[in-house]
C-alpha cells in the first residue's frame, strides 16, 4: 500500500503504530474541488479546524490564499497563530466561549467572531477595554433539521446552538446599543455528513429571511454563512454516499439571489465552513494487529488503537473501511475490529485475510476528520503520531505521545 507515493510499511517502520497519516496532496485536491464549486458564485470557503488541526496543517493552509479558517477554542486559535495563519482570515466560533476567547476576539486576534447568544454580546461589552472594535456575525438556530445521526445534529429547534428566532430582537438591540460591534452577517450550521443538497438550500433560504428581519432593525447582513456538514463517502461502494457539491453550491447561490430579490434586498455574500470535506479522505490510520481470536460467533482482530484515539465508531457508529496492508491470504473472512482499551471498543466490521495474525498491519481509511482531533488518553494510552505525506515524501507533523507526556500533569509523578 502506498499513500501519496510513500510505502505504508516504511511509515510503520519509521514512526510506529497506531499512526495517523495525512495525505497533503489529498487535502490540496479537496480544497481545489471546493474552489471549482464555489468560485464562480464568489462563495467563500473557511476550513473548520475542529475536524483536524495542528501547527503544520495551519502553516500549510496559509499557502491557500483563498481559504479562511474557523476556530472554536483558544487552543485552535493559538495553533493557527503558531502556524502563521493571518488573523484577518480567522473566525472565532463557539457555543460557550471563555472570557479569554472573547478577549482574544476583542484584541483582534481574529477577523470576526460568530456570537451564539444575545448574552454573549453583553459579555463582550463587559470585557471590552479601550476603543476595541469587532466584526460580529450572529449564529442563528434556523430550525432546519438535516437528516443525519441525531447525536451530531445541530441547528434544529431543540439544540443548544445559535439564537432562536424569539431572541433575535434582543440580539439586534444589543448590537445597536454597541455600535463598536460591526454587524457582519448571519450564520447557521445544520448538521454533519449530509448527502442531500436540500437542507443547505433550506438553510440559506431561512438565513436570507432572517437577514430581512435584521434589516428591519437597520442591521444589514453583508454575508450569510451556511456552515459545514458536506457529506463524504466512507464506504467504497456506497453510491448514495455522495453529495454533488457543484450542484449544491449552485442551488444555494440561486436560492439566495431569488429569495433576496423577492424580499427587495441585495443578495448577501455566501460562505461555507467545510471541515470533513477537506480532510476526511486525506487521513489513514495504520494499526498493528495485537491478537486475532475466534470467539462464540465472531472473529475479533484486536489492534493497538481503539476508542482512545478513534472514538467515533463507539460514540455514534461511524463507519470506516479497513484494508490489510500485510497478511495476504486469498481467502477472506469477516472480522470484528476492536481496539485495545478496557471497553468493548469495536471499530467496525471488516473483510480481512483469513491468515491475519498478530504483527500484521491494517489501514483504516478516511480517518482524517474528527479522529485525531477527538483522541484522548483513556487507559492512560499515549496518542498516536501524525505524519504528513506529500509528493512521495514523509514528514512528522505531531510526534507520538509518550507515557511521560500522559503523566506530565500528575503531581508527585
Ligand atoms: C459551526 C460549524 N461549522 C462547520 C463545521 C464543520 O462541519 P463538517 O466537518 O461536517 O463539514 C461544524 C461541525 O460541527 C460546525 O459546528
Amino acid at each position: 500500500m502506498r499513500i501519496s507515493g510513500v510505502d505504508a510499511l516504511e511509515l510503520v517502520r519509521t514512526y510506529g503504530t497506531p499512526l495517523t497519516v495525512v495525505n497533503v496532496d489529498a487535502i490540496d485536491a479537496a480544497i481545489a474541488a471546493l474552489h471549482v464549486a464555489c468560485d464562480r458564485y464568489k462563495t467563500e470557503i473557511a476550513y473548520a479546524a475542529k475536524a483536524f488541526f495542528c501547527v503544520e496543517l495551519a502553516r500549510h493552509l496559509t499557502g491557500h490564499s483563498g481559504l479562511a479558517l474557523d476556530v472554536c477554542s483558544l487552543g485552535e486559535l493559538v495553533t493557527a497563530e503558531r502556524g502563521g495563519f493571518p488573523a484577518n482570515r480567522i473566525t472565532l466560533h463557539g457555543a460557550g466561549k471563555s472570557d479569554d476567547e472573547l478577549r482574544a476576539a476583542l484584541e483582534r486576534r481574529v477577523g470576526r467572531i460568530v456570537v451564539d447568544s444575545a448574552a454573549e454580546l453583553d459579555r463582550l461589552a463587559e470585557l471590552r477595554s479601550g476603543d476595541a472594535r469587532l466584526d460580529v456575525m450572529l449564529r442563528l438556530n434556523t430550525g432546519i433539521e438535516a437528516h443525519t445521526h441525531a447525536f451530531v445534529r445541530t441547528g434544529g429547534d431543540d439544540t443548544k446552538f445559535g439564537i432562536a428566532q424569539n431572541d433575535e430582537a434582543a440580539a439586534a438591540a444589543a448590537l445597536l446599543a454597541h455600535p463598536w460591534m460591526r454587524f457582519a452577517g448571519l450564520h447557521a450550521h445544520v448538521g454533519s455528513q449530509i448527502y442531500d443538497g436540500a437542507p443547505f438550500v433550506a438553510n440559506s433560504h431561512a438565513l436570507v429571511e432572517a437577514a430581512a428581519r435584521f434589516a428591519s432593525h437597520g442591521l444589514v447582513a453583508e454575508r450569510i454563512v451556511i456552515g459545514g456538514g458536506f457529506g463524504v463517502q466512507m464506504r467504497p461502494n456506497a453510491g448514495g454516499e455522495k453529495l454533488d457539491m457543484v450542484a449544491t453550491i449552485a442551488d444555494v447561490a440561486r436560492c439566495v439571489r431569488e429569495c433576496a430579490a423577492d424580499l427587495g434586498m441585495p443578495p448577501p455574500n455566501v460562505g461555507i465552513e467545510p471541515g470533513r470535506a477537506i480532510v476526511a479522505a486525506a487521513g489513514t490510520t495504520l494499526y498493528r494487529v495485537l491478537a486475532v481470536k475466534r470467539q462464540h460467533s465472531r472473529t475479533f482482530a484486536i489492534v493497538d488503537g481503539g476508542m482512545y484515539e478513534n472514538p467515533r465508531p463507539a460514540i455514534y457508529g461511524a463507519h470506516h473501511h479497513v484494508v490489510a496492508v500485510t497478511g495476504h491470504s486469498s481467502e477472506r473472512v469477516e472480522m470484528t475490529l476492536c481496539g485495545r482499551t478496557c471497553e468493548n471498543d469495536e471499530l467496525g466490521a471488516a473483510v480481512l485475510p483469513k491468515n491475519l495474525a498478530a504483527g500484521d498491519v491494517l489501514a483504516m481509511l478516511a480517518t482524517g476528520a474528527y479522529t485525531f482531533g477527538m483522541a484522548g488518553n483513556y487507559n492512560r494510552l499515549p496518542r498516536p503520531a501524525v505524519v504528513a505525506v506529500h509528493a512521495g515524501e514523509h514528514r512528522l507533523w505531531v510526534r507520538r505521545e509518550t507515557v511521560d507526556d500522559v503523566l506530565a500533569r500528575d503531581t508527585g509523578a
